[in-house]
């Protein structure tokens, strides 16, 4: 029987309530399908770790993961850790390590998820976002001259490599053929002159060996503009790292929330392992009341089960999330309900089972 060996980082706040109900899905699923089983190894690595160690991850933390198959991370950050610090030092490094390029980031609005927008078609939000995740705003290249001077001068470079633009380019190409859908390019090359005008510039270039594949390009302000009055003319969606971060909260707003919004960080070599988490943060705020919604992290759980080649079970995992907001019976506060976090996960669970 084939075992895949899962490193879990629950991380802070909201992270391990939410990661233990992924858990117990994945299980199921490996139970259910007979054929494979999970080994998870969880690292105590966070905010807490930090204060008692003034690290988030153990020193050979990346030698550490790089022999699992994949990492199931909750979140990162905690008041009382400075947030550079603390996702520089564990999330970031993690996806840069890696070399998990692509993030992975569906905006679909299941049936029975709230939707703030107006005359907009249910089934007209259906995108999946692939954004940039390697490098781009967030190549961490700057310096800080002067410090505390009045002649202080903060500088933040943006990097775009050809081969770091091609290769998400490529990989949303050809997802964008695979699936027989659009590709829509999110840019900003009329004021970002060398970045962005280089990254359309390889849109194109890249487009050339798609001939079959519609595309559109937008400036990334109209295109904000756009996902929320007419967010139908979006599918294969491929941005950089800042704007990519950006508009996917958007969506996570326009598809349900950030209880309902998973991501998945994705080496497509399979050289390194992948990373899998719901896009949302540690929720400071309702840490700790067991109600955080569990369903963008058992999502996450089931892009883990896409990646590892078993696509029909993470498939039944979103359909057993959707009975369940179609039922309208277990839902968090979040989603107008006043279900705990255990008793949204357990109503996910039972749907899945049943549809067996
Ligand atoms: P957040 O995503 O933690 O919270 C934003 C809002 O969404 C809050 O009102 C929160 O209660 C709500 N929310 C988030 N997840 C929810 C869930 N599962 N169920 C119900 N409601 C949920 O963003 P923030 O407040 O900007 O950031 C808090 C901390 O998390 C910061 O330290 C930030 O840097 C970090 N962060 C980490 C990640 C990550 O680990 N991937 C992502 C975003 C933010
Ligand atoms: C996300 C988060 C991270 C990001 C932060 C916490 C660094 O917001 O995964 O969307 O900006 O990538
Ligand atoms: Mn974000």
């Amino acid at each position: 029987m084939k075992t895949f060996k899962i490193a879990v980082i629950a991380g802070d706040g909201v992270g391990p309530e939410v990661i233990s109900e992924g858990i117990k899905i994945l299980d199921k699923a490996a139970s259910l399908d007979g054929g494979f089983k999970f080994e998870f190894t969880e690292f105590p690595w966070g905010c807490e770790y930090y204060l008692k160690t003034g690290r988030m991850m153990a020193e050979d933390g990346i030698e550490q993961l790089k022999k699992f198959d994949a990492i199931y991370l909750g979140a990162v950050g905690y008041p009382g850790v400075p947030d550079h610090i603390s996702l520089w030092e564990l999330l970031l490094i993690i996806r840069k390590s890696f070399d998990q390029y692509i993030n992975l980031r569906p905006v679909t609005l299941l049936k029975g998820a709230p939707c703030p927008l107006k005359n907009v078609k249910r089934e007209d939000i259906n995108m999946t976002f692939i954004r940039e995740n390697s490098e781009g705003e967030y190549a961490g290249s700057g310096a800080w001259l002067f410090k505390d001077k009045p002649n202080e001068v903060v500088i933040q470079n943006g990097v775009f490599s050809r081969k770091g633009c091609e290769r998400v380019i490529r990989y949303a190409y050809e997802l964008a053929q695979r699936e027989g859908k659009t590709l829509t390019s999110i840019s900003k090359g009329n004021a970002l002159n060398y970045s962005m005008v280089f990254w359309d510039q390889i849109f194109k270039e890249v487009g050339a060996d798609f001939p079959s594949v519609k595309t559109f390009s937008y400036l990334v302000d109209a295109a904000s503009m756009f996902m929320v009055k007419d967010p139908g003319r979006f599918q294969i969606v491929v941005t950089s790292n800042l704007f990519g971060d950006i508009l996917t909260d958007l969506g996570a707003a326009i598809a349900g929330g950030m209880g309902l919004a998973a991501g998945a960080n994705l080496n497509p070599e399979r050289e390194f392992p992948s990373m899998f988490e719901p896009i949302h943060g540690s929720a400071p705020d309702i840490a700790g009341k067991g109600i955080a919604n569990p369903m963008a992290s058992i999502w996450s759980a089931s892009q883990m089960l896409d990646f590892l080649g078993y696509p029909q079970w993470g498939k039944k995992i979103v359909d057993a999330i959707e009975d369940v907001l179609v039922e309208a019976k277990n839902l968090t506060p979040d989603l107008g309900g006043s279900s705990s976090t255990a008793q949204a996960a357990d109503a996910v669970m039972e749907k899945f089972a049943t549809r067996i």
